[in-house]
């Protein structure tokens, strides 16, 4: 496909909703009030407000810039893109973290996003209505995903079978293409998602103190909880972290998607106010929505304490255990849970699709591949990883994964185009870029914060996780040795599908070079 047949997105709204539907995501709904719980609720706040105005904003930007720049060159994916604002022949192999980590994040992210889909479809039979208390509805889980022996299912076949349909739909609107699968989707899947929550935050207030003779639980403890600023916490490095790391997360920065998604558009179309509204919805989702949901509930059902504690004991604990205890409790539990299930499985969905474009992009554009080959070599690979997720879920797998790529991968690939596009490129042409066919005004000040403050502090944030996080993590400390290989397993899976990857790239450039079109390499 050369320059004058790319694919476009068909509506501005369109576009909007699916940048927001790449951002909005499990992220938002799950990660977050695990996030904030787990890092004492006011507390976590601050920093994550100013990690939301000094990172969030000027990368969503920056991504933006790189996207619909690199789009003019014919590129949709990362390595192109970086190759496009820096001559040098490494750019590429850096952008090939773009792809890695967007199928890496894609292999795990997609497994989780099927539990939705089946949780959504057991609400609505009242499968697990019979189970009252926590043991029982987290045996439940673990039966589901094939970790524990006794429970309702036997084995991993149901899980397996949600897993195959929500893959083959992932493929499937991939295989559609940018406007009449990804926009499509987004069009039906994005509304119906604000429906949802709507719906179930109406709940959340209207439930008030379920057992008026416990006035301490109650959903407005839940909210002072999550809205009381404790500034004793700002002096704790591990919250700056956790909040920057959040923001990443939710707002699918550092990803390779949000690029991959710019790139279909115009020279002259906007962006200032389309990465600013994607980057809006997504924390009116998040912190209007999702923080009215699953915290307040929680707390109104458990306590403060105890909604703590769940939330420590890991990261599904809230979203797959305690809410299908509470919709148990509740006059028309079924429709809730079903609510809330479909409402993650919308939110998952429209930035699976996210994660695995760029890579489509990658193979139709440099290989010319059809998107049929395309989407279908990607499935083949993604496929693989999943199912080393599925099987060996209970060793940690996914939380290898989720570290290295979902969530150090992110702030390094995030500090890298900043640089990239800040320093190589340079401020002027890039804020130029920004700014050309822009419908607002960007402060001058983001100006300063992209070029000087956006990259100290990634430099701090990821300095910091290195010492804090990454050493300890790299060491498998903590780890029961009976995980430790696969544990190791997993880095080689990543260490294959990152060398996949950049051999992929360098496979590209020489067919680019063969065929005299090109590279953008100043040698
Ligand atoms: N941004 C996506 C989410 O929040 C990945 O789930």
């Amino acid at each position: 496909m050369d320059i004058q047949e790319r694919e476009r997105w068909g509506t501005r709204i369109g576009l909007i909703l699916a940048a927001a539907g790449n951002a909005v995501g499990l992220g938002n709904f799950l990660r977050f009030p695990v996030q904030a719980a787990q890092n004492g609720g006011g507390a976590f706040m601050i920093p994550y407000f100013i990690a939301f105005l000094l990172l969030g904003i000027p990368l969503m930007w920056i991504e933006w810039t790189i996207g619909r720049h690199g789009g003019k060159y014919g590129h949709s994916s990362a390595p192109g893109m970086f190759q496009v604002l820096w001559g040098h022949p490494v750019a590429k192999y850096l952008g090939a973290l773009g792809l890695f980590i967007s199928l890496t994040v894609m292999m795990y992210y997609t497994y989780v996003e099927s539990w939705t889909l089946a949780y959504s479809v057991f609400s609505a039979l009242g499968y697990y209505f019979d189970i009252s208390d926590f043991a029982g509805m987290r045996r439940f889980l673990e039966s589901y995903q094939g970790l524990a022996s006794e429970g309702h299912f036997q084995g991993i076949g149901t899980a397996y079978l949600f897993l195959l349909l929500t893959f083959s739909v992932n493929l499937y609107v991939l295989y559609r293409g940018i406007s009449r699968g990804i926009e499509a989707l987004a069009k039906i899947a994005m509304p119906m998602l604000f429906l949802f929550a709507i719906v179930l935050v109406v709940r959340v207030f209207t439930l008030g103190t379920p057992d008026p003779t416990q006035p301490e639980k109650s959903v407005w403890s839940g909210f002072a909880f999550l809205w009381n600023p404790d500034l004793s916490a700002l002096s704790d490095a591990k919250v700056w972290l956790a909040a920057a790391g959040q923001i990443f997360f939710t707002l699918s920065v550092g990803m390779g998607t949000l690029h991959a998604y710019a790139s279909y558009l115009r020279e002259n179309d906007d962006i200032a106010l389309s990465g600013l509204a994607t980057a809006t919805t997504n924390e009116f989702v998040e912190v209007i929505l999702g923080a009215s949901i699953a915290i307040p509930i929680a707390v109104a059902f458990f306590g403060v304490q105890e909604t703590q504690e769940i939330a420590q004991g890991g990261a599904f604990n809230l979203g797959f255990v305690s809410m299908p205890i509470i919709f148990t409790k509740i006059p028309l539990g079924q429709l809730l849970g079903t609510l809330w299930f479909a409402l993650l499985f919308f939110a998952g969905i429209t930035s699976s699709v996210a994660m695995g474009q760029p890579v489509v992009a990658f193979l139709q554009d440099e290989f010319k591949l059809s998107r049929a080959q395309a989407v279908g070599l990607l499935g083949i690979f993604a496929f693989i990883g999943i199912n080393c997720v599925v099987f060996f879920l209970g060793h940690g797998f996914l939380d290898e994964l989720d570290f290295w790529a979902g969530t150090f991968g992110l702030a390094a690939f995030a500090l890298i185009e900043t640089i990239l596009l800040c320093w190589v490129f340079g401020i002027d042409r890039a804020w130029e870029e920004l700014n050309q066919g822009a419908d607002i005004r960007i402060p001058a000040f983001f100006k300063f914060v992209m070029k000087y403050i956006t990259p100290l502090y990634l430099i701090v944030i990821f300095t910091a996780w290195t010492i804090q996080d990454a050493i300890p993590t790299l060491g498998l400390e903590g780890v029961k040795p009976e995980d430790v290989p696969y544990r190791w397993g997993a880095r080689l899976l990543m260490l294959f599908t990152f060398t996949a990857v950049a051999v992929m790239v360098a496979l590209a450039w020489r067919r680019r070079r063969r065929n005299g079109l090109e590279t953008f390499e100043r040698r």
